[in-house]
C-alpha cells in the first residue's frame, strides 16, 4: 500500500481528513479503505460535486412562462379513447410482445429508507391473502402476458426482465429469485445488474466518512440507469435477444402493468422514440411532476418550479392545464436507449438531494443525524426526456394502474395498507366488470373501496353515517365513537379479493369463473394448480 502518494493525492484535492483515523484502523480496514479511495475517480466525483451545487446557487427562475403542455395529439388518454383503438393498440402491442420485441426493465437500486426495511422493496410483502411479494407479482404478470401473447398470435415471444439493483439490494435480489424458482421465468430471461455508486458530500465539498474506514455512498439516482446500460453492457443484451422497445418502471408500484401492450401499442403509434405513463394531476398543488415542455423541449416540471397560478391554470373544459402526472412509467426504444447512453448520458447533470447522511465522529463514534447534514447526487430517469424527437403521454386512471409503497403504515399515504387496498379495490372491479359479485354475510352487495382522494370524511360526518369503509388509510387511526370504532377500521375493509396474474392480467378470462356468481370475502382466485403453459 503506497499510503504517501494516497495521502497526497487526496490533499491535492481537499479530502486529506479520509485518512484521519489510519492509525488506528486494524489492517483489514485500511486494505479496505485503501482500495476503496484508490478505485475512486476523485476528479469525476469532484466535478459532478462542483457542477452539481453550482445549480444550487443559481437563482432558481419559476418556469410558467416557458411551459406549455404537451400537444392534444400527443397527450392520449385511456377515459377518451374510444374502446375499438385500445384494442387496436393492445394488439400491437400483444404483437411485438409474440414477437419477443419487448423487454422489461424495473429500476430497484433505491434504499427504500421511508419504508424502513433492510431488504430490497421488490420483497416486501404488503400482506395480501397469497403473501406474495411486488417481484412476484410483476414476474407471474410477465408469465400471463407472455401467454397471452401466445394466445392471440400463436407465438410464443418472451420478455426479457431487467433488474436494476445497487449495492445493497444486487446479492439479496438474486439470492431470493434463486429460492423461488425465478417464480416460473425462465433464469436466463433475468438480468440483474448493477448501478454505479457516488461517495455522499457534506455542503462544503468534503467526502464523508460513514465508520472510521469506510465511506458514505450511495446510488447515483434512477438515472443512474444510462451509464450502467453502458458499463454493464446492458444494450448489447437487448440487441442480441431482438428487444426493440422497453418498458421502464419502478418497483414499489403494486398495480403496474408490466410491458403494458396498450401502452406500448399506442406509443409506437404515435412513432414515439419515448413515452410516459402519467395520471391526471388530483389537484394543482399535488406534489406531482408534471411531463410537459419548456422552450419546446420535452421535460417533467416539478410543482416547487412554477407559481400556484400555472398550477392552477384550466382549459376550457375544466382539466388542469399541466395535468400530465408522472408516474415514472415509461417506454423506450432501444434505438433511443442507445443514442442516450452513447451520445448524452455524460452531459446529463446530477440533481442535489440534502439528506441525513449517517456519519462517523471526530472521536470515532457512529452518529445518525436528525437533519440533513449533506447531499446525496442523483440523476433521474426521466432526465432523458429532453433527447426525445417524439415523446408521447398516455394518461390511465390512477386507480387502475398506480398506487406506490414509499412508507410504512402509520404515514398518510403509500403504505402497505393503501397498496393492499388499491389492489383489493381493482380486483373487486374486475370481479364486477366479468358479471360477479361481492357480498357481505347478509347476501347484500359489498360498496367499492372508495377512492384515496374520496376517503376524507368531513368533522361533521358522524361515523354512523359515514360510508361503510373506512375514510383513512391509516391502520392506526379509529373514529372517535368507540362503538363504531371496530367496524369502521380501515385495516378492517370488508373487501379482501385477490385475483392471481397468472389467472388474469388486467381484468381479463374472469367470465367463465365468476359470472352471475355471489362471492363471500376473503375471495382469491388462483389457476389449477398446474404450471401455466407459455
Ligand atoms: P424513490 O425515489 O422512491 O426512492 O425511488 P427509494 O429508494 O425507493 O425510497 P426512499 O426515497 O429511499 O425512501 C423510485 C424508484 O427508483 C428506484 C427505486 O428503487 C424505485 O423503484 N431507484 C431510486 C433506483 O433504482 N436507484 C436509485 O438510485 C434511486
Amino acid at each position: 500500500m503506497d499510503i504517501s502518494s494516497l495521502r497526497e493525492r487526496l490533499a491535492a484535492h481537499g479530502q486529506e481528513h479520509l485518512l484521519q483515523f489510519w492509525d488506528v484502523l486494524t489492517e483489514a480496514q485500511k486494505k479496505t479503505l485503501y482500495n476503496d479511495l484508490n478505485e475512486l475517480d476523485l476528479e469525476e466525483v469532484l466535478r459532478f460535486y462542483k457542477k452539481t451545487v453550482s445549480s444550487l446557487n443559481e437563482e432558481q427562475t419559476k418556469l410558467d412562462e416557458r411551459m406549455e403542455p404537451i400537444p392534444a395529439d400527443m397527450h392520449g388518454s385511456v377515459t377518451r379513447t374510444p374502446l375499438e383503438k385500445i384494442k387496436d393498440y393492445e394488439e400491437t402491442g400483444l404483437r411485438e410482445v409474440s414477437n419477443g420485441s419487448v423487454g422489461v426493465l424495473l429500476l430497484a437500486g433505491g434504499q427504500g429508507t421511508r419504508l424502513g426495511v433492510d431488504y430490497p422493496k421488490g420483497m416486501y410483502d404488503v400482506n395480501l391473502p397469497s403473501r406474495k411479494t411486488l417481484y412476484q407479482l410483476q414476474a407471474e404478470r410477465i408469465l400471463r402476458l407472455q401467454h397471452l401473447a401466445k394466445e392471440k398470435f400463436g407465438k410464443c415471444g418472451e420478455i426479457p426482465w431487467y433488474i436494476m439493483t445497487s449495492e445493497h439490494t444486487k446479492e439479496p435480489t438474486m439470492d431470493f429469485f434463486a429460492r423461488h424458482s425465478y417464480f416460473g421465468l425462465e433464469k436466463e430471461n433475468l438480468v440483474v445488474f448493477e448501478q454505479g455508486m457516488l461517495p455522499c458530500f457534506t455542503f462544503d465539498g468534503r467526502i464523508i466518512l460513514e465508520a472510521p474506514h469506510k465511506l458514505a455512498r450511495a446510488p447515483d439516482g434512477n438515472g443512474g440507469l444510462y451509464r450502467a446500460l453502458r458499463e454493464k453492457n446492458v444494450l448489447e443484451d437487448m440487441e442480441r435477444r431482438g428487444i426493440k422497445y422497453v418498458h421502464v418502471y419502478c418497483v414499489d408500484n403494486i398495480l403496474v402493468k408490466m410491458a403494458d401492450p396498450i401502452f406500448i401499442g399506442y406509443c409506437l403509434s404515435k412513432g414515439a422514440d419515448c413515452g410516459a405513463k402519467v395520471v391526471e394531476k388530483a389537484f394543482p398543488t399535488e406534489a406531482v411532476g408534471v411531463v410537459c415542455r419548456v422552450d419546446g423541449i420535452y421535460q417533467v416540471v416539478e410543482y416547487s418550479e412554477i407559481t400556484l397560478k400555472t398550477a392552477q391554470k384550466r382549459n376550457t373544459d375544466g382539466r388542469l392545464t399541466f395535468s400530465a402526472g408522472n408516474i415514472c412509467n415509461h417506454f423506450f426504444t432501444t434505438q433511443f436507449l442507445k443514442k442516450v447512453v452513447y451520445d448524452y448520458e455524460s452531459s446529463m447533470m446530477h440533481h442535489v438531494a440534502k439528506k441525513k447522511i449517517a456519519h462517523v465522529t471526530p472521536e470515532g463514534r457512529a452518529h445518525k443525524p436528525d437533519k440533513p447534514n449533506g447531499i446525496k447526487m442523483e440523476k433521474f430517469v426521466f432526465d432523458v426526456f429532453q433527447f426525445a424527437n417524439t415523446l408521447a403521454v398516455w394518461e390511465v386512471i390512477r386507480e387502475d394502474e398506480f398506487a406506490p409503497l414509499k412508507n410504512g403504515d402509520g404515514a398518510e399515504k403509500d403504505t402497505p395498507t393503501t397498496c393492499r387496498h388499491a389492489l383489493f379495490s381493482l380486483h373487486h372491479r374486475y370481479l364486477l366488470n366479468a358479471g360477479g359479485t361481492l357480498v357481505d354475510s347478509e347476501g347484500e352487495p359489498l360498496p367499492l373501496i372508495p377512492r384515496p382522494e374520496d376517503r376524507v370524511v368531513p368533522d361533521s360526518v358522524s361515523p354512523a353515517a359515514a360510508p361503510k369503509c373506512p375514510t383513512t388509510v391509516n391502520a392506526n387511526t379509529e373514529f372517535n365513537n368507540n362503538d363504531a370504532q371496530k367496524e369502521m377500521r380501515w385495516d378492517e375493509c370488508p373487501v379482501v379479493v385477490e385475483i392471481s396474474p397468472l389467472v388474469s392480467y388486467a381484468g381479463e378470462g374472469l367470465d367463465h369463473l365468476v359470472a352471475n356468481k355471489k362471492f363471500t370475502c376473503p375471495l382469491s382466485i388462483n389457476p389449477p394448480a398446474k404450471k401455466i403453459d407459455v
